[in-house]
């Protein structure tokens, strides 16, 4: 994880460095730390700062240390804990190289003790410093091959900025599996883990592609391979806009977010309903490949991977495909079964989560079908899959997913309906209804936030901010949903949160049951399952435990063992989940905001997790 972000140019490398790193504090936010090039004395001016960026810009507000050539980083701890040595840049003896560095250098204990022995000081605990070491062969006659060298040393996955007092007109980016890019501006270049970082300054971007580094001067970027070949990488246009003003009036971005979730799935039904012509040649498949369609494999992680679990009764049961959903650090190492007629489909807010990408990379050498579900058009897996669906939830910046979630469910909900259509299991008036449901849903997804947000706010969420540890429940397609529920709680208000499938809780997990464990229950729309969860309603309330329960309208008798209930109207059996997510989103950030959470950034998390 962590971001990282280069200049080089004019005299103004500290602004644009500070306000790159600001659009990639998602990526980390543990320590930050800037470094500079003094032309007068030709060194390496630097500073550092435990937390939130904020931190660094205060140290740095009074200092005017500023040049043509800089580099700075947020951190997202991996070596090492959260402190001033261990922040980013880390720089070599006598501060000549300073690096700014993402990723992990596997083998960093074993290159620190070969520079140890031949009398290097180490002033961190971070695998990266290696690196700021082993830069010290750059002077100012620098080549490619003194890079080779470097690289030659390193093991893992890395993006790596190197900056040398010796080389004052030249930025040095390696990249090996972690994501970098290069934007090209007039008379100056910034280099950034995301282009976001210079949305606004320039649209023209050079992807680094994988295993290369670049050599960068104000004018020039000379790009090669790991061989010392030169690579030719195309330039791409890349528009994007980043949003400064966050919040909106709102007290936090996550809330602003969750509102947003009905005009995001507005957005993306609109952009799956636009590409009906181009849409399988946009996913790399062909007419007759999805007619052809036997099985579907689902990858992601966290709620990604919960929005994947949901989405499988959608296939099963709208396309009748088998499929499976694994998660991504499990799959990635996992035997791999080669099966006729299989797509893989990477689901991913970022299109950038290492553990996802690492697979879809895999399964690309094996020549199977991949593609991937993503909120981001310039994400490496919209570039390195064989084709790409995107969700219009608009930039996602609150490290819990909310807006990202519900529209990768609508986009899944969508998908496979078009699936059903193109295998001829279902009429156009059937895909046109499902598209009339899912805007339905969206109404009463917001429609429900607002209808309990007073009670939530003054009554609901302090009663419940005051408990230490929640049992979350849900069957079928619920089940999947309780979980996002369970992970939402834990993320934000660092609350210990279980979820179980209903139907276990006899079979284990119902001896925790007692008066201080709230249990949250999600009903079901589908007749075979109602009953039984009405069931598991009653064994917790036979148990005298406190239950809360997502229902739906004309579901009396599990209102009535209640002890709080949200009601909902009916929509879809299978878009149950999508109308519940706003309020139940709503309810465990009310909590969240009771006990004070840093809700926006949680502690110990990044909103992209780019190391597997
Ligand atoms: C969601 O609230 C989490 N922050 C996290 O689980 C996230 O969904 C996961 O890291 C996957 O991210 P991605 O969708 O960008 O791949």
């Amino acid at each position: 994880m962590c971001g990282i972000v280069g200049y080089i140019g004019n005299n103004l490398c500290k602004s644009y460095i500070l306000k790159g790193l600001e659009r990639l504090e998602y990526r980390g936010y543990d320590s930050a730390g800037f470094a500079c090039l003094d032309t007068d004395t030709y060194r390496i001016n630097h500073q550092k700062a435990e937390g939130q960026l904020i931190n660094l810009i205060n140290k740095l507000s009074d200092q005017a240390i500023d040049s043509h050539l800089g580099i700075g980083h947020t951190r997202w701890a991996t070596h090492g804990k959260i402190s001033e040595e261990n922040a980013h840049p880390q720089l070599s003896c006598h501060k000549k190289v300073a690096v700014v560095h993402n990723g992990i250098i596997e083998n960093h204990l074993d290159i620190r003790s070969n520079l140890e022995a031949k009398g290097h000081t180490f002033l961190s605990q971070t695998d990266s410093e290696v690196v700021a070491h082993l830069g010290e062969i750059i002077s100012n006659k620098t080549t490619k091959d003194d890079v080779i060298n470097i690289v030659t040393s390193l093991q893992g996955a890395y993006a790596c900025l190197l900056m040398s007092s010796d080389c004052p007109e030249t930025l040095i980016a390696i990249r090996k599996g972690s994501p970098l890019c290069i934007g090209l501006g007039h008379e100056q270049i910034i280099v950034a883990s995301d282009p976001f970082a210079f949305a606004g300054q320039t649209n023209q971007v050079l992807f680094l592609p994988d295993q290369s580094f670049a050599l960068i001067s104000k004018n020039i970027v000379e790009v090669y391979d790991f061989s010392g070949h030169t690579l030719d990488v195309p330039i791409s246009q890349v528009d994007i806009t980043w949003q400064d003003d966050e919040k909106l009036g709102y007290k936090h971005i996550m809330l602003k977010e969750i509102y947003e979730q009905k005009n995001a799935i507005q957005a993306t039904l609109s952009n799956c309903k636009q590409l009906d012509l181009t849409l399988w040649d946009q996913l790399g498949l062909t007419a007759q490949r999805v007619e052809n369609l036997r099985s579907l494999a689902l990858i992601g992680c966290g709620t990604s991977w919960h929005a994947g679990r949901i989405a499988q009764f959608f296939f099963e049961m709208i396309c009748k495909v088998p499929t499976r959903v694994v998660l991504a650090s499990e799959f990635r190492y996992a035997p791999f079964f080669h099966e006729e007629n299989t797509l893989y489909c990477g689901i991913s807010q970022s299109g950038e989560t290492a553990d996802t990408l690492e697979c879809l990379r895999l399964l690309n050498t094996l020549d199977v079908p991949t593609m991937a579900l993503t909120n981001v058009e310039s994400s490496t897996m919209v570039r390195e899959t064989g084709g790409f669906l995107l969700t219009k939830a608009g930039q996602e910046i609150a490290v819990a997913s909310t807006k990202a979630f519900s529209t990768q469910l609508v986009a899944l909900y969508w998908l496979a309906h078009r699936i059903a259509l193109q295998k001829k299991y279902i009429t156009m008036e059937s895909m046109d209804r499902a598209h009339d449901d899912l805007l339905i849903t969206a109404e009463i997804l917001e429609n429900s936030i607002e209808h309990y947000r007073i009670v939530i706010e003054e009554k609901l969420a302090p009663y419940y901010a005051q408990f230490k540890r929640f049992i979350f429940l849900g069957r079928h397609i619920g089940y999947p949903f309780a979980m996002e529920a369970a992970l939402k709680l834990k993320e934000i208000s660092y609350i210990f949160s279980q979820c179980y499938p209903a139907g276990e809780l006899k079979h284990g997990p119902i001896a925790l049951l007692d008066n201080d464990t709230p249990v949250i229950l999600f009903s079901s729309l589908d007749e075979r399952v109602y009953p039984k969860i009405l069931s598991n309603a009653q064994e917790v309330k036979a148990r005298n435990a406190h239950l809360v329960a997502f229902v739906f309208e004309g579901q009396d008798e599990l209102q009535q063992l209640a002890d709080c209930v949200f009601v909902f109207p009916k929509v879809h059996p299978l878009l149950a989940p999508l109308a519940m997510t706003g309020l139940m989103q709503y309810w465990v950030y009310s909590i969240a905001n009771v006990l004070g959470c840093a809700i926006d950034k949680p502690r110990n998390l990044a909103k992209s997790v780019t190391v597997e």
